[in-house]
């Protein structure tokens, strides 16, 4: 595996696979790898001649009062991780090199960043829209990967390359993997480690109770009520506060009473503890 830290190394790196005919995914992370990321490489495998990954901990999409400076940080770990599942670029850049002095530009995604996440965390989603354009200028690969964990921020990468025109890669191929679950359910996150083991045991309800509300939804049953009793029974699980918990079109991310025609889903974010964890899931019409 090739690492590299500046840009002319990857853009060199980048231009041997291109002269090679071989064409390349890439899968941006911010590092703190767990199973959730390898399934996106092997996904990328199968995808591309070439992987290559991102390992950068990008501070604008932290607010003033988020976990920057905690972010769990661990390259020599990640590195190898990424080694033994046959990795063939790693891109992992400094602050400086992707913010050099006098950076001035941020992309915003209307709509689609508003809601949800986007309301609680204000300036997240510019963040995130920024460095994800930047990873595509810099790699060019001809598709990424992301996990549908983050479901609100696949929605707006796919908005911006729509609205960009983007080319490397096109929004078309930018592929959203299903979320990688532990055997009780709760979506692989890196903040699942700031858990306590008690906490960890309770974050179990969560996606049980999302699966219960899903199945009413599904059914027919009153999407008010159903939302109701899903904050219900995270507050009994121990949860100390829901941020949101909606059903909404899957594209859009419109707040949906009802289900409709088009694909929907539904999005949760609740605090355990200190911990904020998210998740989503497909309502299926019956
Ligand atoms: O999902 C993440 O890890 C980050 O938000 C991303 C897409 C790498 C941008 O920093």
């Amino acid at each position: 595996m090739q690492t590299a830290t500046e840009l002319d190394v990857l853009r060199t790196t980048v231009a041997a696979f291109r002269e090679a005919g071989e064409s390349l995914a890439l899968v941006p992370t911010m590092g703190a790898l767990h199973e959730g990321h390898l399934t996106l490489v092997r996904g990328a495998r199968v995808r591309a001649d070439r992987v290559a990954v991102s390992i950068f901990v990008n501070p604008t999409q932290f607010g003033p009062n988020e976990d920057l400076d905690a972010y769990p940080r661990q390259m020599e770990e990640d590195a190898r991780l990424l080694e033994a599942e046959g990795v063939d670029l790693l891109w992992a850049p400094g602050v400086a090199q992707m913010y050099p002095e006098g950076f001035a530009t941020t992309i915003s995604v209307a709509g689609v960043s508003e809601g949800f996440c986007g309301a609680s965390r204000p300036g997240h989603f510019d963040g995130v829209a920024t460095v994800v354009c930047k990873l595509f200028n810099q790699v060019r690969p001809d598709v990424a990967l992301f996990g549908e964990k983050d479901w609100q921020q696949l929605a707006v990468i796919r908005r911006m390359a729509r609205d960009l025109d983007l080319t490397a890669p096109q929004a078309d191929a930018i592929v959203g993997v299903p979320t990688v679950r532990e055997a009780d359910g709760l979506a692989m996150s890196s903040r699942n480690r700031y858990l306590s083991p008690e906490q960890r045991k309770a974050a179990a309800a969560l996606p049980r109770a999302m699966r219960e509300a899903t199945e009413r939804i599904e059914a027919g049953g009153d999407v008010g009520a159903t939302l109701q009793a899903l904050e219900q029974a995270l507050a009994e699980a121990g949860f100390s506060s829901v941020d949101y918990a909606d059903i909404a079109d899957a594209a859009s991310l419109a707040r949906l009473d009802r289900l409709g025609e088009a694909p929907a889903r539904l999005l949760v974010a609740a605090r355990i503890g200190s911990t904020r964890l998210i998740d989503n899931m497909a309502i299926d019409k019956a």
